[in-house]
């Protein structure tokens, strides 16, 4: 049975009036994120940072290539060393901070100065309140998750706009260095309790014949190579991810995955921070903290750690972080003797 001719031409009508409706909001609520500070007191629009980076009109800087460098470096080790490359999902990006008005993204890794690049990112983003210096934002304040957004918050096509159009960066340490210092500050601290009630009791159980009863309850004694001991165990990571202080920075990055733009170093930190903040074009705005440790101490440091390591776990170790050490041009400590 066929509707009458006016009740056809009434619906017609209805759509009509429905898809205008539609395009006016889309023309008043056109958001511009690729321009960036364009409506900012009608100063001349403003390159976005990944702008600066690829069309620089000046002649390249030594900075500039060391960075190149890097990029080409990692993305040779990624040809060689993964196999199969597979699709970038949300989950994979639980580690990449979002900063809208200045087009940053920055994926965190612990141990590797995350504390002061949230803070420098809460300044920038405005969530900060009225700081504008990082330090006096509490370090505890710049780790509550919703102070920063996650890209995996964001839905495929936002996901997609981003990873397109704003600067990627991430900062990396020597992964032994790292693993020493999240090792000296999650277990040997007197403070860290929920960390030794979390993974130190459990490591003193698996790993620690003839545990004391004190030790088996507080998990606040756990040495280093109990530790090695729980990281090379294949049973660890089968019954839950690595906690992320001594997750590879290629599980928590995908370095593979995401085309960084810039991977910073912590070996050359103020350096590589700072070139960060220029490229954003936020050099004057927020200075990036010094630093108060020397790098070389950490490596003296990693050494004696991994005096007690028999060679036979020193591969194992070795083994388990290779990636991080081939992507990030990182060599073959002189202190291992596998
Ligand atoms: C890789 O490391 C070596 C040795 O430290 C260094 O000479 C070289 O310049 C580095 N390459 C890149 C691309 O950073």
């Amino acid at each position: 049975m066929r509707k009458p001719k006016i009740i056809r031409m009434f619906f017609a009508l209805c759509l009509g009036c429905f898809v205008m409706v539609i395009f006016y909001f889309n023309s008043n609520l056109k958001p511009a994120p690729e321009h960036f500070g364009e409506e900012s007191n009608g100063q001349k629009p403003r390159r976005s940072p990944l702008q600066s980076l690829y069309n620089s009109d000046q002649a390249e800087s030594e900075v500039q290539a060391i960075h190149q460098g890097r990029r080409e470096l990692l993305e040779e080790a990624c040809r060689t060393y993964t196999r199969k490359r597979r699709v970038l999902i949300p989950e994979d990006l639980k580690h990449v901070i979002v900063d809208d008005l200045h087009g940053l993204l920055y994926c965190y890794v612990p141990k590797v100065a995350c504390t002061n690049w949230k803070r420098v990112l809460m300044v920038l983003t405005g969530a900060a309140g009225s700081h504008r210096d990082p330090l006096g934002i509490p370090a505890n304040e710049a780790h509550v998750s919703g102070n920063l957004r996650t890209l995996s918050e964001y839905s495929t096509s936002q996901i997609n706009h981003r990873l397109r159009s704003y600067l990627k960066f991430m900062f990396v340490r020597e992964p032994f260095e790292r693993l020493v210092s999240a090792y000296r500050n999650k277990f040997t601290q007197r403070y860290n309790t929920a960390f030794h009630k979390r993974y130190g009791t459990k490591i003193v159980r698996r790993h620690r014949p003839n545990p004391q009863p004190d030790a088996l309850e507080k998990g606040d004694d756990v040495t280093f190579e109990e530790f090695v001991y729980y990281l090379v165990n294949p049973a660890t990571q089968i019954e839950e991810p690595f906690n992320e202080h001594w997750e590879r920075v290629h599980s928590l990055c995908h370095p593979c995955l995401i085309h960084y733009d810039v991977v910073g170093k912590y070996e050359t930190l103020e350096q590589d921070s700072n070139y960060v903040l220029q490229l954003a074009g936020v050099e004057d705005q927020v200075k990036f903290p010094a630093s108060t440790k020397s790098t070389r101490t950490t490596g003296d440091m990693a050494a004696r750690f991994f005096l007690n390591i028999s060679p036979f776990y020193q591969k194992k170790l070795y083994n388990l972080y290779r990636m991080d050490f081939l992507l990030f041009n990182y060599s073959l400590p002189s202190y291992l003797n596998f």
